[in-house]
């Protein structure tokens, strides 16, 4: 399984936003997929309540404690076993050893930050946390950072954030802009990638770099990497031979040798 974590400590920048989406297009795609939802205000699971039964499933766990700060427990975010993909919906403020439990069982990080000085500094103090607290130096965690709800890109709000993204040491995919698109998917349990493209297609095509660098490190589809795959096929061919030959008799009993 992969765990995708969408996270920023600072409220409304965007993290159900990618979360919904980034699940919609892995369950188009075929994936087993999953979404945690840590948010108090379960914004990804009305999503996914308003969902049309007709579209790929997603799977909805609630991950949110139902008071205080509790840590992740595992009974309350359950998912499938055979999830393939899981999309974890981060709560604005996390922090301490929700933060760090987080990171800890995350493949990729997905920082979106929304243009303004105070998304700007809150963002900055958030990727220290994620550092100091989340300890995602020690984590195996690739992560990166997105730039959303952009209006307008020759304003000097979007300047200061390019250049605030573009100074961390971590890939700034791509700036999503600030769309109805996202607001009229969302209320109808839609992904962007389900809307007829004629409608969605700017959106998709600033969406496309966050998938393609997921995808560049995706193992393969069954989130083995191919080399592991192979040695697995190997292994459970070679159980299935052993199970058909002692379940038939047919096992090659021992033949001690004749002293030749
Ligand atoms: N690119 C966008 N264009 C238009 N609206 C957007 C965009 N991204 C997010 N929104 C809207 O902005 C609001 C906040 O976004 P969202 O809920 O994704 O943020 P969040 O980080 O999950 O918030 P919270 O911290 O409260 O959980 C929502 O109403 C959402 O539909
Ligand atoms: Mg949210």
């Amino acid at each position: 399984m992969l765990t995708i974590l969408v996270i920023n400590s600072k409220g409304g920048s965007g993290k159900t936003t990618l979360t919904t989406n980034l699940a919609a297009y892995y369950a188009n795609r075929g994936f087993r997929t999953a979404i945690i939802d840590y948010d108090p205000q379960s914004s990804s699971l009305h999503w996914l309540q308003a969902r049309p039964a007709t579209l790929p499933a997603i799977h909805a766990a609630n991950g949110a404690p139902a008071k205080g700060n509790a840590h992740l427990s595992s009974r309350q975010g359950w998912v499938p076993l055979d999830t393939e993909v899981l999309v974890v919906d981060a709560p604005a403020g996390a922090g301490g050893l929700l933060l760090k439990d987080l990171v800890r069982k995350a493949n990729f990080i997905v920082i979106p930050v929304a243009p303004s000085p105070i998304d700007i500094r809150a963002t900055a103090d958030f990727i220290k946390d994620l550092f100091l607290v989340g300890g995602a130096r020690t984590a195996n965690a690739r992560m990166a950072v997105v730039a959303n709800r952009v209006r307008n890109r020759g304003s000097s709000v979007y300047i200061a954030l390019e250049r605030f993204l573009a100074s961390l040491k971590m890939p700034f995919l791509t700036s999503l802009s600030d769309s109805e698109v996202y607001l009229r998917s969302a209320g109808e349990g839609l992904g962007i990638f389900e809307l007829d493209e004629l409608v969605s297609g700017r959106e998709r095509q600033e969406f496309m770099p966050i998938v393609r660098w997921l995808d560049g490190h995706f193992p393969n589809r069954f989130g083995v990497r191919s080399e592991d795959k192979q040695a697995i096929l190997e292994g459970s061919r070679k159980w299935a031979a052993f199970r058909a030959g002692s379940a038939t008799g047919r096992f090659p009993a021992f033949q001690p040798s004749l002293g030749k």
